[in-house]
């Protein structure tokens, strides 16, 4: 069932006593709890099995939070959260001392960002604090863009799962660090790294690999399906095995001729509605039972940037038995 406002009331009430809530934005469902109670925010990494050096973003409902949770905030950092928030950035900032540790893995700066979502900006509203929230999924899984990824993943150990349809952007936020003296991307998202620079100049961006140094919760293999993906243009040609196709655009029939099935993102060529129907395609085709998901590289301008990052961690190889994975591994 949709989302009411007295569900939002009743979750408030949750994160007030410690609990922790399933909830939309508009990038992805969140995980949240009151960042200011450790106890809850440790909770959040029990039941996505997160590591505790991977910090997590605080979620605000308006200005008035950012300062009780950052200080000595560079003026850009400040220019770029008027003028995208709410929506899907997220600034990395020095933390005022009452920001728990846990909160960000004990690093001096914190991750703040205002969501462009009715529901999540309520919620903390009545929570009355900043929701600390990673995404709903296992870590190193494939994000949630629904009410129904969550219960999957984490059905079981979330009391309350707010369900506010499906997310309208799709795709993680941007992240951009303040904490060194040119601002630094530290994972493209939902606003295009183009409107960024048009906004306060040139940044940072750092190699793919590089990210870790400044985003720990960057690891190289990330948002993956349980079934092996293969980034290129190449259709393989594997007689006997079950294969999914991940395309942009459509396909000629030559093309997807050898595929048990094909995920078409936009018909219409358009990246934004690509974004937003990126993780549902992977889930949908993580169900299939399929033995390799082909993805062909999307154009690198405007929301392709964050896809093809997403894209190129899902597909980074498995190593047996490597961490985070602890189930066996089909490859
Ligand atoms: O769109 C989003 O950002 C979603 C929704 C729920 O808001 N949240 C999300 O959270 O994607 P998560 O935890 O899945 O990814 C947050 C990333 C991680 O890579 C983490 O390492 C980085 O942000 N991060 C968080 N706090 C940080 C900090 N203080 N310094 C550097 N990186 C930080
Ligand atoms: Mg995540």
């Amino acid at each position: 069932m949709l989302f009411q406002e007295a569900d939002c009331i009743k979750a408030a009430a949750l994160i007030k006593s410690g609990g922790i809530v399933a909830f939309p934005t508009e990038t992805v469902y969140g995980l949240g709890a009151d960042c200011f109670n450790e106890k809850a925010v440790a909770g959040i990494f029990a039941v996505k099995e997160r590591p505790s050096f991977d910090p997590l973003i605080v979620h605000i409902h308006d200005m008035n939070q950012l300062d009780i949770l950052a200080e000595n905030m560079p003026r850009a950092a400040r220019i770029l959260a008027e003028t995208f928030w709410p929506g899907p950035l997220t600034i990395v900032v020095p933390k005022k001392a009452s920001v728990p540790d846990i909160v960000t893995a004990g690093l001096p700066n914190v991750a703040v960002r205002m969501p462009n979502n009715r529901i999540a900006l309520e919620l903390i509203r009545h929570s009355g604090t900043p929701i600390a929230a990673p995404s709903a999924n296992k870590f190193g899984r494939i994000s949630p863009t629904c009410a129904s990824h969550v219960r999957e993943q984490l059905g079981s150990q979330v009391e309350i799962i707010i369900d506010g349809g499906p997310c309208s952007v799709g795709i993680e936020s941007t992240i951009v660090s303040f904490v060194d003296k040119k601002p630094l991307l530290l994972r493209p998202g939902g606003v295009p790294v183009e409107e960024i620079e048009k906004t306060i100049g040139p940044i940072g961006k750092p190699e793919m690999n590089m990210y870790t140094h400044a985003s720990p919760g960057r690891s190289l293999r990330h948002y993956s399906p349980r079934t092996p993906v293969f980034l290129g243009a190449t259709p393989l040609i594997l007689p006997g095995l079950r294969k999914g196709l991940l395309t942009f655009t459509p396909e000629p029939e030559y093309v997807i001729s050898g595929f048990l099935v094909v995920e078409t993102l936009s018909a219409r060529g358009d990246l934004n509605e690509a974004a937003c129907n990126l993780f549902a395609a992977l889930h949908r085709l993580d169900h299939k039972n399929l033995d390799v998901i082909i993805a062909k590289k999307f154009p690198d301008v405007g929301l392709g940037v964050a896809i093809n990052d997403r894209l190129i961690r899902a597909s980074q190889p498995k190593r047996k038995g490597m961490y985070p994975f602890s189930e066996p591994i089909r490859q």
